[in-house]
């Protein structure tokens, strides 16, 4: 009766992982029980999601090797792997589950870094922008409900936003990653889209400094006043105060992603046997509510769900 908060699946979306292929299912070593699909193993999964009550994937794509190159350019191909998936689930379930795509261009440069890069490996701010720009209505176009501009340049949310009004995707949201940190618990992430081994020097030129948080507020500003739907925090648990902060601050829904070394972190407690895995997932999750959250990305998505729903 006193309980303050709720958890259900309706607060989960899942991250899913999309590779190039037909039948292939890839376990990710850094990230147990997670697995790349290829396009036509992600509608089933689309269809799990439906079922557990999960109102939404984001999606992700490991491009083949071959089609990276230093500016991204496989980003604005209406036929990458993220459209085709965009494409299948909503053959398979309509309009009944919502498609969440990722917008930084670290997927598909041969230098692993989520923009364009001077001489001295610097990441062009500007340039980028119009890269993201045109990655966005792609995935627009292929049917994508929500715009999520994960690489951390300034001004992208506004120039995004006008572009997508002015291709007539107005209904098309933005969630932006209004305050990602340079955080080390990104590792098996780039592990599964393939950027680890690509990737030279950091990301400290573009992500936060996670000794900061009234820039944060900022960020989340800028990205509000530019346009954004709704705004996410990341990582997810060591972060939980700046969610709280902006949460007080600012009314806008505020998701969190609790990215993939903190779920290699649980994993690797089951491991060992240093905590049990379903309390340790359920207990996290209902934090990220606790602390403001709308709603969380989170790997244990369909795990979580098939929990909460008994
Ligand atoms: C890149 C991106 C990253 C994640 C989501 N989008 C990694 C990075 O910034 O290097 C991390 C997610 C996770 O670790 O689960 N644009």
């Amino acid at each position: 009766m006193h309980r303050e908060t709720v958890l259900t699946s309706a607060d989960l979306i899942w991250p899913l992982f999309v590779t190039d292929g037909a039948g292939v299912e890839e376990p990710i070593g850094s990230l147990p029980g997670v697995s790349r699909w290829s396009v036509d193993l992600i509608a089933a999964r689309a269809k799990e999601a439906v079922a557990l009550g999960i109102p939404c994937l984001a999606l992700f794509p490991n491009t083949q090797s071959d089609r990276r190159d230093p500016i991204g350019t496989e980003a604005l191909n209406p036929d990458n792997l993220m459209c085709r998936a965009i494409r299948a689930i909503r053959d398979a379930c309509g309009d009944s589950i919502g498609v969440l795509t990722d917008v930084a261009l670290d997927p598909y440069t041969s230098h692993g870094q989520d923009g364009l890069i001077d001489d001295a490996g610097y990441v062009l701010n500007d340039a980028t922008v119009e890269v993201l720009t045109g990655q966005s209505l792609n995935q627009a176009a292929a049917g994508a409900d929500i715009i999520a501009p994960s690489d951390m340049m300034d001004g992208r949310i506004g120039v995004i936003r006008a572009a997508l009004e002015g291709a007539g995707h107005a209904n098309v949201q933005i969630m932006s990653y209004a305050a990602k940190y340079a955080s080390a618990f990104y590792g098996p992430f780039r592990d599964a889209v393939g950027s680890s081994g690509l990737l030279k020097g950091d990301k400290k030129t573009y992500q936060m400094d996670p000794a900061n948080s009234e820039e944060a507020l900022r960020e989340v500003a800028m990205d509000i006043a530019e346009g954004a739907d709704s705004v996410m925090v990341k990582p997810g648990l060591p972060y939980l105060d700046i969610v709280r902060a902006v949460k007080d601050r600012f009314e806008v829904p505020v998701f969190a992603y609790q990215v993939s070394g903190e779920y290699a972190m649980i994993e690797a407690a089951v491991a060992v046997g240093a905590g049990e895995r379903d309390p340790l997932v359920l207990e996290t999750l209902m934090a990220f509510k606790r602390a403001g959250c709308s709603g969380v990305l989170t790997y244990h998505a369909a795990h979580a769900a098939r929990l909460l729903n008994g």
